[in-house]
């Protein structure tokens, strides 16, 4: 049986002949996904086609078996959309919102409605206070609201764009907690370039790059990948120049007179005397993956993931 998701030789070029998306092939089933890389890659164009918001130049792309190009009605039927923004909405409160976003979508039974909503409502951890305006919720609670209303007509994929940004570290592990509940039986895909917000809830990553696909597989294979290029080291403040022209530096604290820095080599190329860092994390395994060939591309790679 197909995948929730099916993506076949995608390829996408906006007007003005911007090459976005290369041959994109990817599939993913019920659970947690997420789709990782640094700004500018192309996951939000991916997610836009997977939403009927753009139509791709070339390539197929289903969600539950429907054609997202021939038959956008079905897929928006299968498909909800956390979309960033509930501005527009800061005098109604949570009820109301859910309550007449559930009839646009087509849900004119009020006693199947209001069901449903209590329902989105208790799956995102909003119930106690749904009569709350929307202008006094907390960036958090806001994100849970968009994923409550993305939930109402049960869709099988649900899809989020960046949805940690600018979350305090408290509301961006419940957040995490309500994705992967939702995973359970249904696809979940969520974009972001803060790799630590995937961790363990995701069952797998798909790492983009410059509009292709480098990695599909889960956290586990990208970490195992890394074994062997990540080190820890302690050096004098003179060396540490050295160590930045040659190597992507993780990590830098200074413990006595003494650096401690945690970095990234090329294979085989760890520096004397560095340990090697057999527990790498997610973060340090992504910019391991994402600098196979260290000395080009290293500036930019700084500049673009460790800001
Ligand atoms: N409407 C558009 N027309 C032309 N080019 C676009 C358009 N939208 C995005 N792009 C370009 O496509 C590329 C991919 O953009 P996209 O927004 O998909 O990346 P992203 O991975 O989501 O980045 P970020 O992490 O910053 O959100 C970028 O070079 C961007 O400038
Ligand atoms: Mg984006």
């Amino acid at each position: 049986m197909a995948s929730n998701i099916e993506i076949n030789q995608l390829s996408h070029t906006y007007k003005g002949g911007h090459q976005v998306l290369k041959d994109i092939n990817l599939s993913f089933d019920s659970g947690v996904y997420g789709l990782l890389g640094p700004n500018g890659a192309g996951k939000s164009t991916l997610m836009k086609i997977l939403c009927t918001l753009i139509t791709p130049t070339e390539g197929q792309v289903s969600i539950c078996g429907n054609n997202v190009t021939a038959d956008p009605v079905s897929v928006r039927r299968q498909l909800g959309y956390l979309p960033q923004e509930f501005g527009a909405w800061r005098n109604y409160r949570i009820e109301e919102v859910l309550n007449i976003l559930a009839q646009l979508s087509g849900m004119h039974d009020k006693k199947i409605r209001l069901e449903a909503i209590t329902k989105a409502l208790g799956e995102v951890g909003l119930r106690e206070i749904a009569d709350r305006k929307v202008k006094k919720l907390s960036g958090g609670m806001l994100r849970r609201l968009g994923i409550a209303q993305a939930l109402i007509h049960e869709p099988k994929v649900i899809i989020v764009d960046e949805p940690t940004v600018g979350l305090d570290p408290e509301e961006r592990i419940r957040f995490r907690n309500v994705l992967s509940d939702l995973g359970l039986d249904r696809t979940v895909l969520l974009s972001t370039h803060i790799v630590a917000d995937l961790g363990g809830a995701c069952k797998e990553i798909a790492l983009l790059d410059a509009g292709k696909v480098v990695f599909q597989g889960p956290p586990r294979e990208l970490v195992q990948a890394a074994l062997g290029r990540v080190f820890q080291s302690s050096i004098t403040e003179a060396e540490l120049d050295q160590f930045e022209e040659k190597y992507v530096l993780v990590s830098t604290h200074v413990a006595s007179n003494k650096i401690i820095v945690r970095g990234i080599a090329n294979k085989n190329e760890i520096p004397k005397n560095a340990e090697q860092v057999t527990e790498p994390t997610l973060e340090e395994s992504y910019l391991a993956f994402m600098t196979v060939d260290l000395q080009p591309k290293i500036n930019c790679i700084k500049e673009r993931i460790c800001n």
